[in-house]
């Protein structure tokens, strides 16, 4: 007899192994990474005080629940063919050090690479793979950021970046199978958009898509511009990693503006990007804070019925469809569980006004009206009817989300509109688009 349970308990791992071989995190992560505000500077105090402001600050209360550290924990050196933590940068060890963290309300994160090196030069983990994945896991850790610095020639490999990083993604499934645990939820760090959106879900939650990000304009806009070619790449258990936030960042001498912080937040999260911050927290400023702490905003990211990402219905003042770094895709749309949301990017550097149809966006239905939220202002805006302008500051973002609020009024004259004018048609064949 083929009973319920044994069907059940057939589903569940069929879809737990399918966990194993890929990843075991629906939605983007939310947390801290220590890279771009640290760099090799860490150590244990640092990363526990920047844990603790997470939580003063209410940013654990709002969703970003993990505490990831980034190269330059270890030795130069292996002992016993195992990664090492330094002594000096955690002298009460790795574990302790996670439990520290775990006390505070995170999860944990650590980093290695899937090369000879890290890119800081520490031990990376080919050839070590299954080794390191037991240290990482005995010391608590629950997601590995792997990059791609310092890798082994052809004739060691025989492989291609997919395959080393397949490698790591078979130990975590190994791991896991012979200890009866979660897996490790892994995280590429290879940045090459062209290739990686189409292999990285393969084996991993989310993949790099670009260079490392800078805290200035030009890096911001050039990263939206390579997203923009891939945002469908992204849904629940995969996802296009941006890199780090830099709201409030002052390393190299570079700050976003407000507006430019909040068109850099607005982008990563409704694009479904990992929101790790990357800002030292002590010395961050409250309006760039508050940036963080955008709960309507972080709320789309982490939406747990729609995973997928906005898109571009129109380019702007670059052709549709075209590369252009400066001046990225400025009109952009998509689902959410509660409307439609909108971004409009003014890539200028002085306020100009954004206008379009409604029924641009794939996402909206043709004669209908909508109520419309401003998701920074936190106010409701009234009922847009076929379209909307808004003037938005030099390099700034209007992020709307639109809820449906009807038929269009009669009132407004709006009868024998059509969305598409091409092919509109009376139901005895008079085109509109045909003049009699
Ligand atoms: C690469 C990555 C960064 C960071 C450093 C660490 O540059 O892209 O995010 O992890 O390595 O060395």
């Amino acid at each position: 007899m083929f009973s319920l349970a044994l069907l059940a308990s057939l589903l569940l791992t069929c879809h737990r192994a399918d966990a194993l071989n890929n990843s075991v995190q629906k939605l983007p992560r939310l947390g801290y990474n220590t890279w771009n505000a640290f760099a090799c500077n860490i150590n244990s105090s640092v990363v526990l005080g920047q844990a603790q402001i997470m939580k003063t600050s209410g940013l654990l209360d709002a969703g970003y629940t993990a505490v990831h550290l980034d190269d330059c924990y270890a030795n130069l050196n292996r002992t016993d063919g195992k990664i090492v933590a330094n002594a000096t940068k955690f002298p009460d060890g790795m574990k302790n050090f996670t439990n520290s963290i775990k006390a505070l309300g995170f999860e944990t994160g650590i980093y290695s690479d899937s090369g000879w090196l890290t890119c800081g030069g520490y031990p990376g983990s080919f050839n070590n793979e299954a080794t390191d994945v037991e240290t990482f896991a005995e010391w608590g850790f629950e997601y590995l950021k792997y990059d791609n610095c310092y890798i082994p020639f052809d004739s060691v490999t025989r492989q291609n970046e997919l395959g080393r990083y397949q490698r790591m993604a078979e130990a975590i499934a190994a791991y896991a199978k012979k200890t009866k645990t979660l897996p490790i939820s892994l995280a590429l760090c290879e940045w090459g958009w062209q290739q990686v959106q189409l292999w990285g879900k393969t084996v991993a939650q989310s993949w790099r898509v670009d260079d490392d990000i800078e805290p200035f304009w030009s890096s911001i806009a050039s990263i939206i511009n390579q997203a923009s070619f891939i945002a469908p790449q992204s849904d629940f258990y995969g996802h296009n990693d941006l890199d780090m936030l830099q709201v409030g960042n002052t390393v190299n001498g570079g700050n976003l503006t407000i507006e430019e912080a909040r068109s850099h937040f607005t982008a990563w999260a409704l694009l479904k990007s990992p929101l790790l911050i990357g800002t030292d927290l002590k010395t961050i400023g409250k309006d760039y804070l508050n940036i963080l702490l955008n709960k309507e905003i972080i709320a789309i990211n982490q939406d747990p019925v729609v995973g997928a990402s906005i898109t571009p219905f129109r380019w702007g003042i670059n052709p549709d469809l075209v590369s252009n770094s400066s001046h990225p895709a400025q009109y952009w749309s998509g689902q959410t569980q509660t409307g439609v949301v909108f971004m409009l990017l003014n890539t200028l550097d002085t306020p100009a006004p954004l206008s379009f149809n409604l029924t641009e966006s794939w996402a909206i239905r043709a004669g209908r009206q909508y109520h419309v939220r401003d998701l920074w202002a936190h106010t409701d805006n009234g009922t847009a009817v076929r379209n909307l302008t808004v003037t938005v500051p030099g390099h700034g973002v209007a992020a709307l989300l639109l809820t449906d609020a009807g038929d269009e009024p009669a009132s407004a004259g709006l009868e024998n509109e059509c969305a598409v004018w091409s092919q509109c048609s009376t139901h005895n064949g008079t085109r509109l688009d045909i003049p009699a």
